[in-house]
């Protein structure tokens, strides 16, 4: 079995499920494995708060050292590569690489030519493994198991690896999952419903930030329109199922996809997952090191 964790759709249900149960021990105060001595790298190409800090968590609640490799300063501004770069840390040694990168699959140019496992922190707007992981914790917790739930992923969806990833698992461990959002944004084949409709028909509401970074250009809509026809505000929590939640990977804009007193109101479970984020970062490591 790989010990790299790249793609989701690359592991079976019941190794999605073991990592699963394995993070649940975690979060249910199980004794961490200790891994002093190894060492783990975390290369992020990107922006990141969450990803970035809690594989840091983990990292070290697992004993490991942490080398947090910073692009700004590194040699990356001499035009080293991307790869080179990457099979430098390798050569040093480490046990685990943690890589986000811009650009989709950037995974398939490293296999075979490094050592170390790889886990991958989202790339471009392919896969973003460990968050669609922190979600599925989130919802299994919430609702003991997958099959039969509804859930409506909302926002940008073509730029999302967060929607890419979560619309193919989540239908493969029994979810019926749909899409909504501006039509700019909307994707061919993810199931797309009125935004009223998905709302009032699923478990789950996913809200997405609008991910301007990876646009070519401006938003049609101002922030105030996105607001008034795809936000989530206080009056349209009315339409939602009574035990239905709300979730966002996160950075959220108050105020555009979500309201400002929406994000920690009772269905919010936004905080919720970035706390889980730990305990699969964990249980993803542990796998990786060859313990799960
Ligand atoms: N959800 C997520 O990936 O957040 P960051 O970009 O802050 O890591």
């Amino acid at each position: 079995m790989s010990r790299d964790l790249l793609e989701l759709k690359s592991l079976s249900v019941q190794e999605i499920q073991a990592i699963l149960s394995q993070a649940q021990a975690f979060a249910d105060g199980e004794k961490c494995t200790d891994f002093t001595g190894r060492i783990a790298v975390n290369m992020f190409f990107e922006p990141s708060t969450r990803t970035q800090y809690s594989f840091n968590v983990a990292e070290e609640n697992l004993g490991l050292r942490v080398i947090s490799f910073n692009p700004a300063g590194s040699s990356l501004q001499k035009d080293e590569s991307f790869y080179d770069t990457v099979k430098t840390f390798d050569s040093f040694g480490v046990d685990v690489i943690v890589i986000r990168h811009s650009e989709n699959e950037y995974y398939k140019q490293l296999l075979g030519h490094i050592s170390a496992p790889l886990l991958n922190g989202g790339d471009g707007t392919g896969n973003h493994p460990t968050q669609s992981l922190l979600d599925l914790l989130t919802i299994k917790q919430e609702f003991g198991s997958f099959e039969g739930l509804r859930a409506a992923i909302i926002g940008d969806i073509r730029h999302s690896r967060v929607a890419h990833t979560n619309f193919e698992v989540m239908q493969r461990l029994g979810m019926e999952v749909c899409t909504s959002g501006p039509e700019e944004y909307r994707e061919e084949g993810m199931n797309y419903k009125p935004f009223s409709e998905a709302l009032r028909e699923s478990d789950i509401i996913m809200l997405l930030r609008v991910q301007h970074e990876r646009h070519a250009s401006a938003m049609q809509l101002s922030k105030e329109e996105y607001h008034r026809l795809y936000g989530l505000s206080a009056d349209k929590l009315e339409l939602m199922k009574p035990k239905a939640i709300i979730m966002h990977p996160a950075p959220f804009n108050r105020g555009v996809e979500i309201a400002e007193d929406v994000v920690e109101c009772d269905r919010s479970r936004i905080f919720k997952q970035m706390k889980n984020g730990v305990f699969v970062r964990m249980a993803v490591i542990k796998r990786a090191l060859g313990d799960l």
